[in-house]
């Protein structure tokens, strides 16, 4: 757990801030209900292969079965909301000069009234050709087969960032600019074990930025915290901003 004295002396640094960027991972959205990759038990990636189910090899091999599987998550997505973290952050970036740099793929953030929101993962909401890449509306496709199907042909697939592929480089090059340029970085509920996204932090230790940690656990970038908070996003993240505001 952490003190009082520590939340008081991580809303002090967030209020000084001039430019702060927040990474966020699935432990954000976890009491959204929405479940994590890693956890040993609950983790997406402890039941099902990530070979088969998020890789482009994996598409191919069974097509059906991977849009499936994308499907029953976005019906989980769909029915979830935001939790009390996601809308503390926005309340922050109401009154702070802020990024949110988001591993999540399930538009939580903007749900809850983020404005400022790099997807380094994509969207899960949303299609893409699987051969040409290019973003597809629903209305777009030919629903007789299931993936539904690119006017040229190739399949659909969600617009997520497979195994294997690059991040969408416009969205990780303004992701890496801000993190270098950020005074303050704040890093929530992310093992921190997946790159590029774990070396943002990194990027904005060198210049020098504080780093605040939110997570229930110790992760892998918890040696560069200067304050880790251990604790729920959706319990810290509200006391931070309130006591954030109070100072400005
Ligand atoms: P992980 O599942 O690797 O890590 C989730 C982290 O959240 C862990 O460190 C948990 O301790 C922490 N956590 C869980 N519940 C929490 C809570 N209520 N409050 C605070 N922290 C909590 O998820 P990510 O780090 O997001 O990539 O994983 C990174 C990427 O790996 C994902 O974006 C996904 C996956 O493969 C793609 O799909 C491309």
């Amino acid at each position: 757990m952490y003190s009082n004295q520590e939340i008081d002396k991580a809303a002090g640094w967030l209020s000084k801030a001039e430019k702060i960027v927040v990474l966020t991972g699935a432990g954000v959205s976890a009491e959204s209900g929405i479940p994590t990759f890693r956890d040993a038990l609950e983790g997406l990636w402890a039941k099902f292969n990530p070979e088969e189910l998020a890789s482009r090899e994996g598409f191919m091999a069974n097509p059906r079965m991977v849009w499936d599987w994308y499907e029953s998550r976005r019906e989980k997505v769909r029915q979830c909301q935001p939790n009390q973290g996601h809308y503390a952050l926005a309340e922050l970036e109401k009154s702070k000069n802020l990024v949110i740099a988001t591993q999540n793929v399930d538009q939580l953030h903007h749900r809850a009234g983020s404005q400022n929101v790099l997807e380094l993962h994509g969207n899960i909401l949303a299609n893409r050709c699987f051969t040409e890449g290019n973003l597809l509306k629903d209305e777009e496709l030919d629903w007789t087969t299931l993936p539904p199907k690119c006017r040229c042909g190739s399949y659909a697939r969600p617009a997520v960032v497979w195994f294997g592929e690059f991040l969408p480089e416009t969205i990780l090059s303004r992701a890496m600019e801000a993190s270098r340029r950020a005074d303050l970085f704040l890093i929530a509920g992310t093992s921190g074990l997946v790159q590029p996204a774990a070396s943002l932090p990194l990027l904005a230790k060198q210049n020098r930025a504080k780093i605040i940690e939110i997570n229930k656990e110790e992760s892998a970038l918890t040696a560069i915290a200067d304050i880790f908070l251990m604790g729920s996003f959706a319990q810290v993240m509200p006391q931070l901003t309130t006591a954030t505001i109070k100072l400005l």
